[in-house]
């Protein structure tokens, strides 16, 4: 196997706590040896080993590709027709989501993948190197089984949401729906999920159907996400924890025992900056998530209702200006909150077993992701020791 010389790194994040530099591991003239797709070596350059073939960054800054734990990749249609609304005062609720479903349902395999396909290179150039991928615009047994068909063929990190909303031809009939997708639409798509995840909201479905939906997909050998407190205050926090899901996503409205809950319960506080941003919502208080000691992830939601963005340096600002983390905080959550969220150890940060996702900023530090916003910074991508463009 091809062995890479990284070298040139001025300022190098690995996110390792070995190093004693930080919550980032931070590195000055630093150097990777990269082994095919692996990490192979990590310190100062003038220690690093020789390899087969060298890349100089120029004293650019490197971090670890980001993950990106909560996206919505497979849909068709568009809604910026329901944002331009929203800008004008009208308020965001579940009921959009349908619309993406009728343009969904009606759209060939092909047209699906392509659009996945597209999104899924735009978060590659904007430095997301992991992806996770949520079903929820099919809602029926065939469609959900398609959509995670087809997130399957671009990432590992596949997730069944037929539990989004209740789809109109079942309306009135929410009980009955939950029942099919913890029966026969369950059965169709395990065997194409890693995680299982419900909407738990106002719109959506409440404490009981969120719970019977987690613990189907718990027993069919599935690991739990959820999406919570997105529209107002809710079980959905509390829920995650009792059931110790990997990750609770949303936020958006968090009470004081909703943090005191996550404190120390291992479920991942994933924000969603994005969200607010595009539904003109209040940021919640990520700083005093924080503070009470909760793993924070940052990803972007990707989805053509409420957040429409493939971009976590985007989102990196945002939780930087509008949630109080400092950069560094925000890199963290973006990149090894992330891994935890997924609960993988390979991916969102650089030491020696680790995959080879690294991005080559153009700029001296990571905190030029908030200082200088909505600028592509992200020079260079490697994934699994593969260069992009
Ligand atoms: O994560 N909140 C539920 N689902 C998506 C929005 C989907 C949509 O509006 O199409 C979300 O925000
Ligand atoms: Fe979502």
């Amino acid at each position: 196997m091809t062995t890479q010389l990284v070298t040139g790194i001025g300022l190098l994040v690995t996110n390792d706590a070995a190093w004693e530099t930080g919550p980032l591991g931070e590195l000055r003239d630093a150097a990777l040896v990269l082994d095919g797709d692996r990490v192979a070596w990590v310190g100062p350059a003038a220690q690093a080993p020789d390899a087969d073939e060298r890349v100089d960054v120029g004293g650019r800054c490197v971090i670890p590709g980001f993950v990106d734990s909560h996206a919505h990749l497979v849909f068709a249609g568009d809604r910026a027709e329901e944002f331009s609304a929203r800008m004008a005062g009208r308020p965001y609720t579940a009921g959009g989501i349908a619309t993406t479903v009728a343009a969904t349902r009606a759209a060939d395999d092909a047209t699906l993948a392509a659009g996945l396909r597209r999104l899924v290179e735009e978060m590659r150039r904007q430095g997301t190197t992991t992806v996770e991928v949520k079903s929820g615009y099919g809602l029926t047994v065939v469609d959900e089984q398609r959509a995670l068909r087809l997130a399957a063929e671009v990432t590992s990190e596949t997730t069944f949401l037929g539990a989004h909303v209740t789809p109109p031809e079942y309306e009135g009939r929410s009980d009955d729906y939950v029942a099919l997708v913890i029966g026969d639409m369950l059965r169709a798509c395990a065997p194409f999920a890693r995680w299982i995840d419900v909407f738990c909201d106002r719109g959506a479905f409440d404490a009981d159907q969120a719970r019977a939906v987690l613990q189907a997909g718990a027993a069919a050998g599935l690991g739990l996400r959820i999406h919570a407190n997105q529209l107002g205050h809710g079980p959905g926090v509390q829920l995650a924890c009792e059931l110790g899901a990997a990750a609770a996503d949303h936020l958006t409205y968090l009470s004081d025992a909703d943090v005191e809950a996550l404190a120390g319960s291992g479920v991942v506080a994933t924000l969603l900056p994005g969200v607010e941003f595009s539904t003109r919502s209040p940021y919640p208080d990520g700083r005093r998530l924080l503070d009470a000691g909760v793993t924070v992830a940052l990803a972007t939601d990707c989805n053509p209702g409420s957040s429409f963005t493939s971009s976590l340096p985007f989102c990196v600002a945002l939780a930087v200006r509008e949630m109080r983390l400092t950069p560094a905080e925000a890199l963290h959550a973006a990149t090894a909150g992330g891994a935890l969220a997924l609960r993988r150890d390979d991916v969102g940060a650089l030491r020696v077993g680790t995959r080879a996702d690294l991005v080559v900023l153009d700029a001296p530090s990571y905190v030029h992701l908030a200082y200088r916003p909505g600028v592509p910074l992200v020079a260079r991508v490697c994934r699994g020791g593969v260069w992009g463009s």
